[in-house]
């Protein structure tokens, strides 16, 4: 009998390395922090880990500026480090994906300093996208940064260079044999030295047309490429339709060669998710066709109101979507890169939604942290780092909120992370979410994320379809309960602010609210509620 492989409707807990747990007392999580936690890592019963970067880098987008993609950074540890990192993880059963980040490479990678240094027109500078400025000395389009200001950067003899995201990360030129090249050594050498696979940042940019035909409104898509902006969804839709540089058709051929790479390696069962941000949604299912990676990000949870029509329609069309060229969706209601889903919904909804996400079919994704339902952190401003805040002039708040580090154990700040200061501040309020208090508490929702973790692998087979039984469509409950089964198992939550009247049979296996509530005989779903009923 062949088993599927381990990646179909894996559970995926997100670390970032910066804020997990630091061993050396310098304020910032590293390599040996990880390892030490990885027990506890198992113990919540997911499959895997993907770690957020940690290569040699100036950490001016925290680590997603990467100046040797094949050697660890100091401030996480060293090469040995990884490599203990990555055996402790498969002694446990855990797989291990890392982050790789082909758009671009910070401007202290070698090849961007010789770039700095050769003549425009060379081949140093062939490798990313140098260009003359126009006659009166102005960029080479009217491109608009996603961290805010010009996509363009000066050098001093006149040309600019290309950069989506922070200056000091320059896009890589992928029409270059070197770029290729480069980027399946390090594929080789992370694969090499064990890891399982890859998650792909903004693996929908690296193919750029038209790098000097403006655009007819950079600052309308700006704006609507922020989730946190406020526009018309007609109008939303419309610009991001309009992306000049993001989905391009060369991006396909790139995984399907780098597919080709995972594949060599056999047995070792190799997967890839894409990062990639595109519209319309059915665009995202070509990056998970049969040749190419094999999961994509579905980034619709993490904006999603806690409304039934609005997660009905995203939920059922990823699904559908998905099944359309034979891939599970992914589900993700928190990253390194959005506010935590228990600041942005609330507590309860959060914690609701998670159990609901958790018995669909497909890979969970969970942001390290959501298993304790940390809010963002409460930051002043002088403590924010990331670049859209000082890009922005701090009109965008940015993402520091949701990478405060992890309250491990003790009652005051910083709960053990650091024997140091902390790279942020952790809320003295955060000592109820700390691991070792919920470790004690039969109740927390620590303990409710690793049961539902053991009667998900238990009860939910993979690949195996739902049935919807309430939504807003087909309903009868006002569009306040959304229900599915998947085989033995009924989900049901109640998204509505009043407690519901629900009609099912069998015993509740698990619930969002205090189990002191469940009883086989439930009749009254509470507010914003999800419970698992056993049949
Ligand atoms: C997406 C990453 O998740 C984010 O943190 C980063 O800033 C951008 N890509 C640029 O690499
Ligand atoms: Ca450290």
């Amino acid at each position: 009998m062949t088993s599927l492989p381990w990646w179909k409707e894996a559970v995926i807990y997100q670390i970032y390395p910066r804020s997990f747990f630091d061993t050396n007392g310098d304020g910032e999580g590293d390599l040996p922090g990880i390892t030490s936690k990885l027990e506890y890592v198992q113990q919540l019963g997911v499959d895997a880990i993907w770690l957020s970067p940690f290569y040699t880098s100036p950490n001016k987008d925290g680590g997603y500026d990467v100046a040797d993609p094949r050697d660890v950074d100091p401030r996480f540890g060293s090469l040995n480090d990884a490599k203990a990192l990555i055996h402790r993880a498969h002694e446990l059963n855990l797989k291990v994906l890392a982050d790789i980040v082909p758009n671009h490479f910070s401007d202290q990678h070698k090849w961007f300093q010789a770039a700095l240094h050769a003549a425009p027109g060379s081949a140093e500078r062939a490798r990313f996208h140098f260009y003359d400025a126009h006659l009166d000395g102005t960029p080479p389009n009217n491109w608009i940064s996603l961290f805010g200001g010009p996509s363009w950067t000066q050098v001093p003899d006149g040309q600019y260079y290309l950069h989506l995201f922070d200056s000091s990360q320059p896009d890589l030129n992928w029409d270059n044999a070197d770029v290729k090249e480069d980027f399946e050594k390090t594929l080789r050498f992370w694969l090499d030295l064990g890891v399982d696979g890859f998650r792909i940042d903004v693996a929908h940019g690296l193919v750029k047309e038209d790098i000097l035909k403006n655009h007819h409104d950079p600052q309308g898509l700006s704006n609507a490429l922020r989730l946190d902006y406020p526009m018309e969804p007609d109008e939303r839709n419309e610009l991001l339709l309009s992306v000049p540089y993001f989905d391009r058709q060369g991006v396909h051929e790139i995984y399907r060669s780098w597919r080709n790479i995972f594949d060599s390696y056999g047995d070792r069962e190799i997967m890839a998710v894409a990062e990639a941000w595109v519209h319309p949604p059915i665009n995202a299912t070509k990056y998970v066709r049969a040749d190419e990676l094999h999961q994509v990000f579905n980034f619709d949870l993490l904006t999603a109101p806690f409304e039934a029509a609005h997660l009905f329609e995203v939920i059922n069309r990823s699904i559908e979507l998905n099944a359309s060229v034979n891939a599970l969706p992914t589900w993700a209601l928190s990253n390194h890169d959005s506010p935590r889903v228990a600041s942005r919904i609330g507590d309860q909804p959060s914690c609701a939604l998670a159990l609901f996400v958790l018995a669909l079919p497909g890979s969970n994704y969970i942001f390290a942290g959501q298993e304790l339902g940390l809010p963002d952190g409460e930051l002043q401003d002088n403590d924010r780092q990331d670049p859209s805040f000082v890009r922005s002039g701090g009109l965008v708040k940015g993402r520091d909120g949701a990478r405060v580090p992890l309250p491990w154990s003790g009652d005051s700040t910083p709960f053990g992370f650091t024997a140091g200061t902390p790279w942020l501040p952790l809320s003295q309020s955060w000592q109820p979410y700390t691991v070792e208090n919920q470790e004690k508490d039969a109740e927390s929702i620590l303990n409710l994320f690793r049961r539902a973790l053991s009667i998900r692998r238990e009860n939910l087979l993979v690949g195996q379809n739902i049935q919807w039984l309430e939504s807003p469509l087909h309903g009868t409950k006002g569009g306040s309960i959304l229900a599915f089964k998947r085989g033995s198992i009924t989900v049901v939550m109640n998204v509505s602010d009043s407690e519901n009247v629900i009609e099912l049979a069998g015993n509740v296996v698990l619930a969002s609210f205090s189990s002191m509530q469940v009883n086989t005989a439930i009749k009254l779903l509470p507010a914003r509620s999800c419970i698992w009923i056993s049949n």
